[in-house]
């Protein structure tokens, strides 16, 4: 019984309610909000092939900070900033096809679709357009109306370790086995040097370079971010096939070729390690473990998070 109070405690404020979400929300109210989305995501690509990572890392941003209620979608106002401008925000980009997707669901279905149910489709077509999984999205989110930059430091850091990442996804009712799932994420998208360079300089009292890193990758991730240190874009792919969700991602950190602490963190554990193992063997075992924790991350909502439907996805009403 104590250990039940204690777990409720631990959840609190973040909860899982897949089950206040529904797949036939907008059957009737907005039949074509699918296709429209879809139709959103696809023009954006043609001109930009980043649009799919960087939709998958504005979800996990938002859903991370009082649940998934388009929080991050927020403009700042005044002196106020938003989350959108808190620290973390060097790889925020694609705001414009939320925005896009938004004003094209507003021409056919007027003021009663989410922008958080948007983000979360978008999500869905941008992993399955780069050659990911696909799945249903429960629906039914409400937007937010609290955005706050200093939120931000909610979000686990780089080089969290393995007790700190867990803890950080437990906090929001999700599991180890979502942990790894979810960090395949970074099979797509891009990192700044700023995100990694504790592994490649001054990694510890004694050693200059996170030994567990492949040397000739460690030199070259050295030499991208020394040559371009006073380039503020310097950086690397997360994985060597960047714009492809694949499994690449699970078969370089088993080569000692990943880019964040966290992601080495992941082997740091033999049940962690296992389902690396595991993935990195297997596309099809990823994508369903993939697919069954998007499901669970993309459902998180806080008795703080979503209250209305916004009309412009940088505007609370
Ligand atoms: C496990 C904890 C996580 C940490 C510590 C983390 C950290 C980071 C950092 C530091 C960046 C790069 C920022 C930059 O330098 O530009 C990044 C990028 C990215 N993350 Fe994560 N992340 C985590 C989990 C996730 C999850 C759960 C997802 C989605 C399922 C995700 C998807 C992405 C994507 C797609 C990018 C590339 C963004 C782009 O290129 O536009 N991450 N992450
Ligand atoms: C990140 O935040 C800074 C200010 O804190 C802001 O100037 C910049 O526009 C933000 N980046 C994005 C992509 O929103
Ligand atoms: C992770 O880091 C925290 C904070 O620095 C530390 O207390 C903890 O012992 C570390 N855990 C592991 C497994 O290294
Ligand atoms: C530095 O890191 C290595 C590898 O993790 C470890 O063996 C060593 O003890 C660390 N040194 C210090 C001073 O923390």
């Amino acid at each position: 019984m104590v250990a039940i109070l204690v777990a409720l405690a631990l959840f609190i404020p973040f909860s899982s309610s897949v089950n206040a979400l529904s797949l036939n929300y907008y059957d009737k109210t907005c039949p074509r909000l699918e296709s429209t989305i879809t139709s959103a995501v696809k023009n954006a690509m043609i001109n930009d092939k980043t649009v799919p990572a960087a939709l998958l890392r504005m979800h996990f941003h938002d859903c991370f900070i009082k649940g998934c209620d388009a929080s991050l979608l927020l403009a700042s106002k005044g002196n106020q900033k938003a989350e959108r401008d808190g620290p973390p925000n060097i790889s925020l980009h694609a705001f414009y096809v939320i925005d896009n997707a938004k004003k094209a669901v507003e021409a056919l279905c007027p003021g009663l679709v989410s922008c958080a149910d948007i983000l979360a489709l978008a999500v869905r077509d941008a992993v399955a357009l780069s050659g990911g999984p696909t799945w249903q999205v429960p629906k039914g989110r409400k937007d937010g109306r609290i955005s706050r930059a200093i939120d931000t430091r909610q979000l686990p850091s780089p080089t969290f370790n393995i007790s700190q990442l867990q803890q950080s996804f437990s906090q929001r009712g999700l599991s180890l086995e979502d942990l790894v799932a979810l960090s395949g994420g970074h099979t797509l998208g891009f990192a700044h040097c700023s995100s990694f360079q504790n592994r490649i300089h001054n990694f510890n009292a004694s050693l200059d370079i996170d030994p567990s890193l492949q040397p000739s990758f460690a030199a070259s991730l050295r030499s991208i971010c020394l040559a371009h240190n006073k380039a503020k874009n310097a950086g690397t792919t997360l994985d060597s096939t960047t714009a492809t969700f694949d499994n690449v991602y699970y078969k370089s950190l088993l080569q000692g070729k990943s880019i964040f602490s966290s992601d080495q963190a992941l082997l740091t554990t033999p049940e962690t390690k296992a389902l690396v193992s595991k993935f990195a063997s297997s596309q099809q075992e990823f994508d369903k473990a993939f697919v069954k924790s998007m499901i669970k991350m993309s459902s998180i909502t806080t008795s703080t998070g979503g209250q209305e439907i916004r009309l412009d996805c940088k505007v609370v009403r």
